[in-house]
């Protein structure tokens, strides 16, 4: 199971009234998606695909009534806020949505005791930061699931969503070609721990300099049963991939960087003539927002070959499963 399930640094256990020790199991979180096994995510996207089926059926649940969602956001977001919101109040939650600029955690009031405070009041809380350090210390200290929505290291509900959308499209995800065109960012480290964790076909084509964390593909490589390559040659990496999978080449945060970054990714653009050395059937996708004419042609992100609207649908129904198997798991302790 998780291997978050362990409370990873409980400050004082005598706050809890119980003795913390190794063995006993507090909460689940998705920091990352090293934290969930092979099994853990086959249950969620079996889980999700069934929401999703009821949900298109006109059936309406209500599994998490009373039941309080808190979103923390440093950074824009429409898809992930939007879909964790709709997925909470669909489920019979709520949601509170909170700027931390508006929080007294902007007047230096610790994370520690933020995540404390917070834990008596909401049942899950979301955040998308910058720092994946922040996120892991909310986790450290709430005793409620915490769920990372992006941070500059990992985007791991992303990729969750994308692996269900994919399972869709082409029956199940183990044995394609998956190719990561672009930069070597926050969603594509999530990619990273997902081919280790499911052992899938993954390759990387970046650009020098913009090559995904040496440490992390090291690790993936030995944990992985799969295959993660890295390459410099864009063309090579689509030849016969039956996915690709493309990202802005300038993250939030790193927009005045967006010139140099043009640049250096020369030849990366997703166009029709990259995708016609993939696989006939290949499917392109984009977690959005997109910059058209950049890393992705706009005939490509609006033709026939593009899955990701779906992509972007799926994130609803994958958020509504997390929260399901999360907050139900952690009222059950
Ligand atoms: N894909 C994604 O996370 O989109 P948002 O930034 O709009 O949430
Ligand atoms: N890599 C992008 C993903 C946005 C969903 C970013 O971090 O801005």
């Amino acid at each position: 199971m998780w291997r978050n399930a362990i409370a990873p640094c409980q400050p004082d256990p005598k706050l809890y009234g119980v003795e913390i020790n190794e063995e006993v199991v507090v909460k689940k979180d998705i920091l990352t998606l090293s934290d969930l096994t092979r099994q853990d995510m086959i249950d969620l996207f079996d889980l999700a695909g069934e929401l999703k089926a009821r949900y298109k059926q006109g059936i309406v649940d209500d599994f998490l009534k009373g039941r309080v969602l808190g979103l923390i956001f440093d950074k824009h977001s429409t898809r992930t806020r939007v879909s964790f919101e709709a997925a909470m109040n669909q489920i019979g939650g709520s949601v509170i949505y909170m700027s931390s600029g508006d929080m007294q955690i902007a007047r230096d009031e610790p994370v520690k005791d933020t995540a404390r405070v917070l834990s008596r009041y909401i049942d899950a809380l979301v955040v998308r930061t910058y720092s994946q350090e922040l996120i892991e210390a909310y986790a450290a200290y709430a005793d409620i699931p915490v769920i990372n929505a992006l941070s500059d290291r990992y985007h791991p509900c992303q990729v969750l969503s994308d692996l269900l959308t994919i399972i869709e499209h082409k029956g199940e995800c183990e044995g394609q070609k998956i190719v990561w065109l672009g930069d070597g960012n926050n969603v594509a480290n999530s990619w990273i721990n997902a081919a280790a964790v499911l052992g899938l076909n993954l390759v990387l084509a970046c650009p020098k300099g913009y090559q995904p964390d040496e440490e992390l593909l090291k690790m993936a490589v030995a944990q992985g049963h799969g295959t993660v390559s890295v390459t410099g040659d864009p063309r090579e990496a689509v030849r016969d991939a039956d996915v690709i999978y493309t990202d802005v080449w300038a993250s939030m945060g790193q927009e005045n960087e967006r010139a140099s970054r043009i640049k250096a990714f020369e030849g990366f653009q997703l166009d029709n003539e990259l995708v016609s050395l993939a696989a006939d059937d290949v499917v392109v996708m984009h977690c959005l927002p997109a910059h058209r004419d950049e890393e992705i042609a706009e005939d490509v992100l609006e033709g026939e070959r593009s899955i990701v609207w779906d992509q972007a649908e799926n994130k609803l129904h994958m958020h509504k499963a997390v929260l399901k198997v999360l907050i139900e798991n952690n009222l059950s302790q």
